[in-house]
């Protein structure tokens, strides 16, 4: 099916579980800003249906979904030019959901790497809804016709799922509806590792903070934890490709890459043949002050909580006029009977 039928469109989404760090903001977030702007219409979503596929505490849930906002919001994207919604708000994600575990089977969601991390050993113990995850994922997705989706290469799985959906409902009812979305997995921090281990992605779920930053680091943490980021003895090499067998420099590489704006390539013509002690603290210097006002400016939007919720019901306005239309589409194709006027 040519892409071209449907209108540019991005969706992406973050769960509001808390701890937003600087893998989100480089693999996610900031790429949101990037892409906002004329060639697209653009919705990022806080995943709050998501986030209770585990256990969450419902006043830390709230908090998270508000503070998530606000990084949002701190990180560059204008209510204005995107739609912001928490998914919850906008009921056409569930519903139609309900119609993608009818289309997905269930060999394919066991095939799922999340699933298979986030169930581990005990699958027989986690929710009905962590299995049927990438459903709603798809939901989500495909409620909005989005062609666009970018996110951190974890997400890739789930994104081939989601065509996998797509494609399969379209040839089930015989129809051209719904768009084989692209996955956009691009630039130098589409997997930030932990400042602890080279080999593990950066996580809000690792017990080490130090291993992380986060977007409400201070300064002086900040600093702190890239001092302490490991590292090997070695200078820094002139090209990429020393940095091959290194994990742990080329994450401090990719990240100061991807918060200057630059190529790895430019940023070891620049600092290749220096030792970690003289590239650290380029590195934290680059970090706090790219990091720095988006923590003062969530911090102050924390405190507007009136204005958040505003722009969410906002957001659930305006997102509803696209979904509403595509669902009640769907359920027709289907054949749901549709309510007559009374
Ligand atoms: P999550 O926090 O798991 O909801 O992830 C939100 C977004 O951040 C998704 O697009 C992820 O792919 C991205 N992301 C999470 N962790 C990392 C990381 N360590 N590096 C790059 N992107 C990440
Ligand atoms: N599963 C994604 C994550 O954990 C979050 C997410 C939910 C998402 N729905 C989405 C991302 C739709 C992109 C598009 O990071």
């Amino acid at each position: 099916m040519s892409e071209s039928a449907f209108t540019p469109r991005v969706f992406s989404g973050i769960q509001p579980t808390g701890n937003l760090h600087l893998g989100n903001y480089l693999g996610a977030m900031k790429r949101f800003v990037d892409m906002q702007g004329a060639d697209f219409e653009t919705i990022y979503c806080m995943v709050d249906l998501h986030a209770v596929t585990v256990w969450q505490d419902p006043k830390d849930l709230m908090k998270s979904t508000r503070e998530l906002c606000a990084g949002f919001i701190a990180a560059g994207i204008d209510p204005e030019k995107s739609i912001l919604i928490n998914q919850s708000q906008v009921p056409e994600h569930a519903q139609l959901a309900w119609i993608f575990n009818c289309v997905a089977r269930m060999g394919w969601m066991q095939r799922m790497t999340q699933w298979k991390d986030k169930a581990g050993k005990n699958a027989q113990n986690a929710s009905l809804g962590l299995f049927a995850y990438p459903a709603l994922m798809a939901a989500d997705i495909l409620v909005y016709h989005a062609t666009h989706v970018p996110v951190g290469e974890d997400q890739k799985q789930h994104l081939e799922l989601t065509r996998d959906i797509a494609i399969k409902f379209n040839h089930d009812y015989g129809v051209d509806f719904f768009p084989e979305t692209e996955p956009v997995i691009e630039g130098a921090a589409t997997r930030v590792m932990s400042l602890r281990d080279g080999s593990k992605k950066m996580s809000k779920s690792d017990v080490s903070d130090a291993s992380r930053i986060n977007l409400t680091d201070d300064a002086d943490a900040i600093a702190k934890k890239i001092r302490k980021a490991k590292t090997d003895p070695e200078a820094l090499p002139s090209e990429a490709n020393g940095l091959e067998e290194r994990p742990e420099a080329r994450n401090l590489v990719n990240i100061y890459a991807a918060l200057n704006e630059q190529s790895v390539d430019q940023v070891l013509a620049d600092v290749g043949g220096k030792q970690f002690s003289e590239f650290k603290p380029m590195l934290a210097d680059l970090a706090v002050s790219k990091l720095a006002p988006i923590s003062t400016e969530m911090a102050r939007l924390m405190d507007n909580q009136d204005e958040i919720d505003r722009i969410l019901a906002r957001g659930s306005q305006r997102a509803r006029e696209i979904t509403v239309p595509i669902l009640r589409k769907t359920y027709d194709i289907v054949g749901m009977v549709p309510p007559v006027q009374l």
